[in-house]
């Protein structure tokens, strides 16, 4: 069963064997669908006869958002410490604890419930892939739990055992570490396809975040890191040492942080939702692009800094605050955050991809920076199905 999509004003395939830019953006375009992948894009003019037929009608259309990193399983809201950041206190790593101790109380079945709720959002915002970790629950069990439960939600999921040193262990970090990298790894490994750690101030130090990914990745995961979020320090340089897919945050860079990105191809995943909601500076997104880092954006959403789901919404604070163009956050948002969760299947409309899109009620995705906080997804697919639709 073949589906043609045509009437598309402005596709984005990032496919620039297709047409020339980044974003080999088509006008009036048009794609077949046949189970779940993409098996023609073109002209509307040259498009081959299909057995049904979508006319979009001078819509846009752009590949699923790629989410590359989220902390969806978590119980409880942080919503008085957000209003005190707002009315001048400053974001520490020491809040996570709250959430820590409402997903430690929470059942199984309110953990799910979150985790399904935030996804629904997710499709709601157009992401079509989305990543998430444990790191609320900081014991064997609560750990293990966590990343149980997620993996029914996605295929990328994370360990993040090392967030930071729960209450218990506040006089004995080492003891903890060592538990991190040895019974709870034990336990959490199978449910998990990356290792992360929170390598930054009040967390875990370069020693530290070094031993616990190693063990990770001696237990088959692949290492990502959060790293430079709170101040500069070594999390990117060891992001690069030890090969990881992405250093995520790079709030505080260094210049030679930013060689050391270019030079191993280390993505750098900015989270423009975390520094609008802990009020930090932005990094500046044309020093990366310009020094040729690949860069991915992605929503962080998590309850105590960064709690949305948008990604159009982080597009807009990236080309606002961040100094993208338009083209640059929308590939970020999409083959970005694939090159981070390194899925060669999504983040492009291309032959042989996944047919995950989305619609927009709007001539071209530069309206989507261009009206923010305007709701333009009309539609979101994925592998060919609707998840979503509008009822505007
Ligand atoms: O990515 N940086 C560390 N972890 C989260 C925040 C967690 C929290 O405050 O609950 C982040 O921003
Ligand atoms: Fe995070």
């Amino acid at each position: 069963m073949t589906t043609l999509y045509t009437g598309i004003s402005s596709l984005v395939t990032n496919n620039p064997e297709l047409e020339s830019g980044l974003l080999g953006e088509l006008s009036d375009a048009a794609f077949i669908e046949q189970d779940g992948q993409i098996v023609w894009v073109g002209s509307a003019n040259d498009a081959p006869d299909a057995d049904s037929e979508v006319n979009l009608d001078g819509k846009s259309v752009v590949p699923g958002f790629v989410d590359s990193h989220a902390h969806l399983v978590f119980a409880g809201d942080r919503s008085q410490e957000f209003e005190a950041r707002m009315s001048g206190k400053e974001y520490s790593a020491a809040g996570i604890m709250t959430t820590v101790n409402a997903t430690r109380q929470a059942t199984d079945e309110e953990l799910d419930e979150n985790i399904a709720t935030r996804a629904i959002e997710m499709y709601r915002s157009g992401i079509t892939t989305f990543e998430t970790k444990s790191g609320y629950g900081l014991n064997v069990a609560d750990e293990l739990r966590s990343l149980r439960l997620a993996v029914q939600h996605t295929e990328d999921v994370t360990f993040m055992g090392a967030h930071v040193v729960p209450e218990e262990f506040k006089n004995d970090k080492a003891a903890y570490v060592s538990l991190v990298k040895g019974e709870m790894l034990e336990a959490c490994a199978p449910y998990s396809r990356w290792i992360d750690v929170f390598c930054d101030q009040g967390a875990f130090d370069y020693d530290e975040s070094k031993a616990i990914l190693e063990a990770g990745i001696a237990h088959g995961l692949l290492p990502r890191i959060h790293a430079n979020q709170l101040a500069q320090g070594r999390g990117v340089e060891l992001a690069v040492e030890l090969g990881c897919a992405s250093a995520d945050h790079c709030t505080h860079l260094s210049s030679k942080d930013i060689e050391l990105l270019a030079s191993r191809n280390t993505v750098a995943t900015l989270l423009p939702g975390a520094e609008f909601s802990t009020r930090a500076q932005y990094p500046d997104a044309r020093r990366l692009w310009d020094n040729g880092v690949t860069v991915a954006l992605a929503t962080d959403c998590n309850p105590g800094s960064s709690y949305t789901t948008s990604m159009p919404f982080c597009i807009a604070v990236a080309v606002r605050d961040m100094h993208f163009t338009p083209e640059q956050a929308l590939w970020s948002a999409t083959m970005g955050g694939a090159k981070a969760l390194q899925r060669e299947d999504v983040g492009m409309l291309a032959v042989g991809k996944a047919a995950d899109f989305v619609i927009l009620d709007a001539p071209s995705f530069r309206h989507i920076a261009y009206r923010p906080g305007v709701d333009l997804i009309q539609e979101t697919v994925i592998s060919g199905t609707s998840i979503y639709r509008s009822n505007k």
